[in-house]
C-alpha cells in the first residue's frame, strides 16, 4: 500500500510515519511537507520505505502528481498553532483551506481514498460544569482563525463526499502530547523551560481544560478509521484525559523535581477557549479502538524523558520560539 502523508515532518504526522513503519510491513510512505518552521526532517525515520518530498499542498500540480501515485492519503498538513493564528491568519487560510481544496480536487480526479485529520476545536468550547462533551453531532462553532480554517476544511471534505462521492473520512481529535512536538506548544514549552532553568508560563488563571491524548493513541485510531471506518463519517478521538492547565503545569514541575508552584502567570490568550472534551463512544464501539495510554502522569513522564534525551532535536528552535512569545507578552 502506497500512503501519501501530508505534513509528515510535523508532530503528529511524523509519529504516524513511525507507527506505520512499525505496524504495516506492506506500506511505503511518501511524505509531502513544506518544511515550515513547524516541520523537521529529523523527526522522520531514515528508512528505504519512506520518501520525503518538500512541497506545498496548495501547489495543485505537485499534489496531483503525488496523489496520482498513492493508494491512500492521510492529510495532517496544517498551520496548527492558535497563538500564531491570532497574529497572522493568512497562512492558516492558505494551507488549511486552499491546501485542503487542492488535495480534495486531486483525490477526486484520481479516485483516491482520503483521511482528513482535524481537531475538536471546530466545535468551539464548553463551560467547565457542562455535563456534555463534543459528539459528531455537535454544531460547529469555532473561535479562532486556526479552528475556523480547520472547520472550513472539514466542511469542504463533507461537501466533496456528498457532491462528488469522494471516498473520505474525517477525524476530530483532542489535544495531543508525546515526542516530536514543537516547543511552541503547551507541554513541550514547559518541559524545555524547566530544562533551561526558566519558569513555566501559565496563561491567565490556568482554569482552561484540555482533553489530553497520547499521539500514538490518536494515530492508532486513524489507522482503525482507515481500516474499518464508514465512508463519509466523522469520528471523534479522545481518551477521557480532561485536565486544567494549572494541574498540568504542576504535574510537570513535580515530575521534574521542582516545587509545584514554581511557575509564572502570563497574560491570557484573546478569545481563549475554556474547555474541550471528547465523547469518543462511536469510535470505540464501532471500530473497537481503545487508547493504550490511560494514565496521563506516566505518558507525561515518558514525554519528559524524551525531551531530556533529545535536546539536539529541539534546541535549535527554542530560542526563536521564546523570542516570539516575548514579543506577544506571553
Ligand atoms: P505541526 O504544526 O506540528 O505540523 C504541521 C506540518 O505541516 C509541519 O511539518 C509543516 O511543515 C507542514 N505544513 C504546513 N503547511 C504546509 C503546506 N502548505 N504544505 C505542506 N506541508 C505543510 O502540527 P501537528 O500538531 O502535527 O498537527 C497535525 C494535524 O493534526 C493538523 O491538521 C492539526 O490541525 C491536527 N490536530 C492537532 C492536534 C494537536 O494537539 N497538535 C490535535 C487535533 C488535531
Ligand atoms: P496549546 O498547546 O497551544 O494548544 P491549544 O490552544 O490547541 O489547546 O495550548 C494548550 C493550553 O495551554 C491552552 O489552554 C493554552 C495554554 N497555554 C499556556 O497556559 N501556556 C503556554 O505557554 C502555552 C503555549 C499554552
Amino acid at each position: 500500500m502506497k500512503v501519501l502523508v501530508t505534513g509528515g515532518a510535523g508532530f503528529i504526522g511524523a509519529n504516524f510515519v513511525h507507527l506505520t513503519l512499525r505496524t504495516r510491513p506492506d506500506a511505503t510512505v511518501t511524505v509531502v511537507d513544506a518544511l515550515t518552521y513547524a516541520g523537521n526532517t529529523e523527526s522522520l525515520p531514515t528508512d528505504e520505505r519512506v520518501t520525503l518530498v518538500k512541497g506545498d499542498i496548495a501547489d495543485r500540480e505537485l499534489v496531483d502528481d503525488l496523489v496520482g501515485d498513492a493508494d491512500l492519503v492521510v492529510h495532517f498538513a496544517a498551520e496548527s498553532h492558535n497563538d500564531n493564528s491570532l497574529h497572522d491568519p493568512w497562512p492558516f487560510v492558505q494551507t488549511n483551506v486552499l491546501g485542503t481544496y487542492a488535495l480534495l480536487e486531486a483525490c477526486r480526479r484520481h479516485g483516491t481514498r482520503l483521511h482528513h485529520i482535524s481537531t475538536d476545536e471546530v466545535y468551539g468550547d464548553l463551560e467547565l460544569d457542562d455535563p456534555a462533551k463534543f459528539t459528531p453531532e455537535t454544531p460547529y462553532n469555532p473561535s479562532s482563525p486556526y479552528s475556523s480554517t480547520k472547520a472550513s476544511s472539514d466542511l469542504l471534505v463533507r461537501a466533496w463526499v456528498r457532491s462528488f462521492g469522494l471516498e473520505a473520512t474525517i477525524s476530530n481529535c483532542s489535544n495531543n502530547y508525546g515526542p516530536f512536538q514543537h516547543v511552541e506548544k503547551f507541554i513541550p514549552r514547559q518541559i524545555t523551560n524547566i530544562i533551561d532553568g526558566e519558569r513555566p508560563k501559565l496563561y491567565g488563571a490556568g482554569l482552561n481544560v484540555r482533553d489530553w491524548i497520547h499521539v500514538d493513541d490518536h494515530n492508532a485510531a486513524v489507522w482503525a478509521i482507515v481500516d474499518r471506518g464508514r465512508m463519509g463519517e466523522t469520528y471523534l478521538i479522545g481518551a477521557d484525559g480532561e485536565l486544567d492547565n494549572k494541574t498540568v503545569i504542576e504535574t510537570i514541575l513535580t515530575e521534574m523535581g521542582q516545587d509545584a508552584d514554581a511557575y509564572d502567570h502570563v497574560s491570557d490568550r484573546p478569545g481563549h477557549d475554556l474547555r474541550y472534551a471528547i465523547d469518543a463512544t462511536r469510535t470505540r464501539e464501532e471500530l473497537g479502538w481503545e487508547p493504550a495510554y490511560t494514565d496521563f502522569a506516566s505518558g507525561l513522564r515518558a514525554t519528559i524523558a524524551w525531551y531530556r534525551d533529545n535536546e539536539p532535536w529541539w534546541r535549535a528552535r527554542k530560542h526563536e520560539t521564546e523570542l516570539k512569545y516575548q514579543r506577544i507578552g506571553r
